[in-house]
């Protein structure tokens, strides 16, 4: 990472202390990734769940991190999400010594739904403000793919770009990045989560390596389709878009219910949906929020059917991304 340094000058560097403060703290949201078809490169945030963080300035050397709830997630900044994010951004500052992070996770690591995501963005996002903004957007996306790094071994950006700048983004490349905000209309978000933990490394190991060219070219019919539909603000054209015939046929054997899920939620209404990122949360989209509470019913009804404890979420898209407090 040496390599990727930016210098400056001494009288160039802007002053520290995000307009005095020394401590800032940021709510951080939960996101859902691939979006069905765009495995790796499509992703949107949530309004709810978020994490909390609030990062100071330190005196120390490196990053210290206390943490505050009952996760028990490592406090050696090297093994944990957030603290090797930090790391990387410290890399970056020849005029900072260290940072001090508190972190509050809600969002329950293993769900799916972008947990080691929020823990990498919020505190870079959080940091850089305590820099006066030194960093761009894509920057903080850049330091916080070494935090997902940590989580699934693989960096991707597909939960992280949308963390950071809101909305739903299209990550066309993550080298070099080149991350793409996509307009949408108002979309009405329902996800539940069956409580079974899914490793997101785990679930990248049973993928396949290799695809059909049949299969692909479905595929990148349904992302396109899926892109347009969301810019021309077409439910149709979403709906029929959010079709994976790649990623989805693997990963949903290892959530309970998983069809039945899927097609009763359909039937009460919802545009389509299908595994929130690696699982095993499953989200629905609905353009309407009595039609994305009756299929948060039909979700309670299969799992208590099934025995499964769960937990749901009704929420919009989060257009704002990290947000301070
Ligand atoms: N795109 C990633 C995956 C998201 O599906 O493995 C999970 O972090």
């Amino acid at each position: 990472m040496k390599n990727m340094i930016k210098q400056y000058e001494t009288s160039a560097i802007p002053p520290l202390g995000g307009g005095g403060a020394r401590s800032i703290s940021v709510l951080s949201p939960a996101t859902v990734a691939n979006v069905v078809c765009g495995f790796d490169i499509l992703g949107f945030a949530l309004n709810n769940p978020t994490d909390e963080f609030t990062v100071s300035l330190s005196n120390e050397v490196g990053v210290q991190i206390i943490n505050n709830d009952d996760f028990n997630l490592p406090t050696n900044p090297e093994i944990n999400v957030s603290g090797a994010a930090l790391l990387a951004m410290l890399e970056e500052c020849t005029d900072v010594k260290g940072f001090t992070l508190i972190s509050k996770k809600n969002i329950k690591p293993g769900s799916g739904i972008g947990s080691s995501a929020a823990s990498a963005a919020g505190p870079v996002v959080a940091a850089n403000v305590l820099l006066n903004n030194r960093f761009s957007k894509s920057d903080l996306v850049r330091f916080a793919m070494f935090g997902e790094k940590v989580a699934s071994g693989v960096k991707h950006a597909d939960n992280i770009a949308p963390a950071i700048y809101g909305g739903v983004t299209l990550i066309r490349s993550i080298f070099p990045l080149d991350i793409i905000s996509i307009d949408a209309p108002p979309l009405h978000v329902t996800v539940v989560h069956p409580q079974i933990e899914v490793r997101t490394a785990d679930a990248r190991q049973i993928l396949k390596q290799n695809v059909l060219l049949k299969d692909a070219i479905k595929q990148w019919g349904n992302i396109a389709g899926l892109v347009a539909g969301l810019i021309q603000h077409n439910y149709d054209l979403i709906g029929r878009s959010l079709e994976d015939v790649i990623i989805e046929p693997v990963r949903s054997i290892l959530i309970p219910g998983f069809n039945e899920v899927k097609q009763k939620c359909k039937d009460a209404g919802a545009l389509g949906g299908g595994i929130s990122g690696s699982g095993p949360s499953i989200f629905m989209l609905s353009k309407d929020a009595a039609t994305a509470k009756a299929v948060e019913a039909v979700m309670k009804d299969v799992y208590n059917r099934i025995g499964l404890d769960y937990q749901t979420h009704l929420t919009t898209i989060n257009q704002e991304g990290v947000k301070v407090v």
